[in-house]
């Protein structure tokens, strides 16, 4: 079984569709995404359209989609985020606002071997950006190979006869995994990668091969700050996705 695993798309249009248009992409037989449809960028509607065209599609909803939703205030957000959440709200078509608000709640078990969550294994927004958190993460998962999204950040966490390391994802990357080991796994950002590169990334899952690969490509990143400018939202939302942080 091949699956397809991308995360935080953030309302990036142009990011969205030519990943969707990637010839790897095409090829796979599950599709997981791990949360943050909209927020931050300036096509919430067509982003959400577009989404729920996809087959065999497993999804969790992010910290932003809640919020977007209705479901929690933006009062954690900080301004550019709030504004931006508060804007995409007029946006969105009464049909796509509930899809929205019907995303699951993360963790959830794929075919009883893979959880995917947005933030953490324990709590939905919670942020994995060290070994510390990683471990943690790794305590509350059911099973051997999980993918989260929400930091924007490609890494592999691996937990190996109780020592935790860790594996940089950078392009073209392709790791075969360890049926000992366990993994946790962030394939980057669609809509506003934040490692330095403006690059949206994703990550294929073989499970017969038992591999990983790692994969980026390129849009037009100046199509969609003209829009943001546009519309009005924050620059700072323009500028960090040519800056890629
Ligand atoms: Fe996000």
């Amino acid at each position: 079984m091949r699956y397809l695993i991308f995360s935080d798309i953030h309302s990036n249009i142009e990011a969205f569709e030519k990943f969707l248009a990637q010839k790897k992409v095409k090829s796979v037989d599950k599709i997981l995404f791990l949360g943050d449809l909209v927020g931050y960028g300036p096509n919430p509607d067509e982003v959400i359209g577009q989404f729920r065209t996809l087959p065999h599609l497993k999804a969790v909803r992010g910290n932003h989609d809640k919020v977007i939703a209705e479901l929690e205030s933006s009062a954690l957000f900080n301004p550019a985020a709030a504004f931006s959440a508060e804007w995409s709200k007029l946006k969105i078509s009464p049909a796509n606002f509930n899809y929205l608000k019907k995303l699951p709640k993360g963790p959830q078990v794929i075919d009883r071997c893979i959880t995917i969550c947005h933030g953490s294994t324990f709590d939905e927004d919670y942020y994995v950006f060290s070994q510390f958190e990683a471990t943690e993460s790794f305590r509350f998962m059911e099973t051997s190979i999980g993918f989260f999204g929400h930091t924007h950040f490609p890494i592999i966490y691996y937990l190996r006869n109780e020592k935790l390391d860790v594996v940089p994802l950078s392009e073209n990357t392709r790791i075969k995994l360890d049926r000992n080991t366990r993994y946790l796994i962030n394939p980057g950002s669609i809509g506003q990668p934040r490692d330095k590169n403006p690059a949206p990334s994703y990550v294929i899952f073989d499970s017969g091969k038992m591999e990983i690969s790692f994969n980026r490509f390129s849009y037009e990143v100046s199509k969609t700050q003209k829009k943001i400018r546009e519309a009005g939202l924050p620059e700072l939302l323009a500028s960090r996705l040519e800056a890629g942080v």
